[in-house]
């Protein structure tokens, strides 16, 4: 089988298959530099002696606002602790708490502590660490590392392959396996501004798109409130911990502005601090809020946060004693294939785990630290799953098609890249609405235009063609949607519609992918079995 992803979700799946499979692992860059490496606050479980899955099940929907699917939740839930001690044998450290259990701390809208991390604010990295020193030692599972993956291979209603170029030669190859795994992750870079590594394009859910399978919820992308802001240097998460152990948000005033905002002040959900953050730099002054640790102590703070800690003090800041410029900045994707619990999706043959899949599990707007937590058990479950059915014939797929091998275009991509994000982070950011919305697509569509005219199939313009693809139906999923809910905020329509509630958008185009068709799904959005 081919697994597409080398985040928590890919990994897991891979090093849960029975040993001695043959996998096939796709990374996009060097092993070890997913967007999982990037995570900072950690891992949401219900592992401390005060907490329970059905006391993360309700802080998980709540923040979901009307559109989490209750059952993936609980699976979600439930599954959370035999999750981490699967990632506690694997070799992952946790910073240790009290009675030699993992430390807990506090994010934004957990009624308790429970988000487990490691070397403070490099939980990702340690999980990312440990994973990797298994999968290299692991019998059976190659790696194609800086390889990135162009399209779906279709045939007799299967996905029965994967067409995988390699960044160095630019060779390009079909991989045929009876199950193919996506787990390339989210969007982020659709935006100007992000926390997501550069890998971050949106590449699985453009893939699945051409391939006709269904995706969903697109109109939902999570702005982190604190990314540092500082005019020259490039976005650096300021996790959301940092306000978890009590640092203050200030604007140009010295003003707590968020305590006349939210019962839960800096502590509110995402979205809401987002907004409120937004809100506070619209103005003619400086394009950032302020994060204050100054109240702080020091020294546990340095101890807390010593990733953060270091990357200040490149720019001259000091964690504890300066005012830290902050601004949202695109994050997560909580839209993508429309995947069950194991992954399975509307193509037979295909399945989706983390972040590139729409679950259900965070609705409209995702619990912090539930990420890692959904890449981890659902790729789990994914690999049990096809560990327990007996893997189906290779389908007949087409060869890779000849326009793949065609040379790259002379075109200057890094302008239609610019421009995209540009248009993006313009119009289809924080607020939005339907006069930015429209413009966005204008400018975006003839973006489309012009590189439909090119025959390039470079890495970058391949790339490129899915952010644009992804940009389109995220603004024509969040054009339709005329309301506010969780982090999709319409200034034209700012109340929530009670009779949106459970109201996913879920979108279907052809296996050409040429017509998109559009449908409402009140019921369950998962496929929860047929898939193998
Ligand atoms: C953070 O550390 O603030 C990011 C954690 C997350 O997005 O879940």
């Amino acid at each position: 089988m081919v697994i597409v992803g080398a985040g928590i979700a890919g990994l897991a799946c891979a090093l849960r298959l029975p040993e001695g499979r043959r996998v096939a692992l796709v990374s996009k860059g060097a092993l070890g530099e997913s967007n999982t490496r990037y995570a900072q606050g950690g891992l949401a479980a219900a592992v401390g002696a005060d907490d329970s899955p059905t006391l993360h099940f309700a802080d998980t929907m709540a923040a979901g606002a009307g559109l989490c699917d209750a059952d993936a939740v609980s699976s979600l839930v439930e599954s959370g602790p035999e999750a981490v001690r699967w990632l506690l044998a694997q070799g992952t450290r946790f910073d240790p708490g009290e009675h030699e259990q993992p430390a807990l701390g506090r994010e934004a809208a957990h009624g308790r502590n429970r988000v487990l991390h490691a070397g403070g604010d490099a939980t990702g990295a340690e999980i990312e660490r440990s994973l990797v020193a298994q999968i290299r030692a692991r019998p059976g599972v190659t790696v194609r590392e800086r390889s990135t993956a162009l399209d779906l291979l279709v045939g007799d209603g299967r996905c029965g392959g994967v067409i995988v170029q390699d960044f160095a030669t630019g060779h390009v190859t079909a991989l045929r396996a009876p199950v193919i795994v996506l787990a390339n992750g989210g969007a982020g870079q659709l935006w100007a501004v992000t926390s997501n590594p550069p890998a971050a394009t949106g590449d699985g859910v453009a893939m699945a798109m051409r391939a006709g399978v269904a995706v969903a919820d697109l109109e939902f992308t999570q702005f982190h409130p604190t990314v540092l802001a500082l005019p020259d240097a490039p976005p650096f998460l300021i996790s959301e911990a940092v306000r978890g152990e009590g640092a203050y948000l200030r604007n140009g005033r010295g003003e707590r502005f968020m305590v006349a905002t939210h019962p839960l002040a800096e502590l509110a959900p995402r979205d809401i601090v987002a907004r409120a953050i937004q809100r506070e730099i619209a103005g003619p002054n400086e394009p950032y809020v302020s994060l204050d640790l100054r109240h702080l102590d020091a020294l546990r703070m340095a101890e807390r946060f010593p990733t953060i800690a270091a990357h200040l003090a490149r720019y001259g800041l000091d964690l504890t004693r300066d005012l830290l410029p902050v601004a949202p900045a695109a994050h997560y994707f909580m839209g993508g294939i429309v995947a069950g619990t194991a992954g399975e999706t509307s193509l037979p043959g295909l399945r989706a785990i983390g972040e590139v899949s729409c679950t259900g599990v965070h609705g409209a707007n995702r619990l912090a630290s539930n990420s890692l937590l959904e890449g981890l058990v659902f790729g789990l479950n994914a690999a049990d799953h096809i560990a327990g059915n007996r893997l189906p014939d290779l389908v007949d797929v087409p060869r890779a098609a000849s326009r793949y091998f065609r040379p790259p275009s002379a075109e200057d991509v890094a302008t239609w890249r610019h421009d995209l994000r540009a248009a993006m982070s313009l119009d289809v950011a924080v607020v939005r609405d339907a006069t930015g919305l429209d413009r966005a697509s204008t400018s975006i569509a003839r973006l489309a235009e012009r590189m439909a005219c090119t025959d390039a199939t470079a890495p970058e313009v391949a790339e490129l063609r899915n952010m644009t693809l992804l940009a389109l139906v995220i603004i024509a999923a969040a054009r339709r949607r005329e309301e506010s809910r969780g982090s999709h905020f319409r200034s034209d329509f700012p109340d929530t519609a009670p009779e949106m509630d459970g109201q996913h958008q879920l979108l279907l185009t052809t296996s050409d992918g040429q017509r998109l068709t559009y449908g409402r799904l009140s019921v369950a959005l998962s496929p929860r079995s047929g898939t193998s």
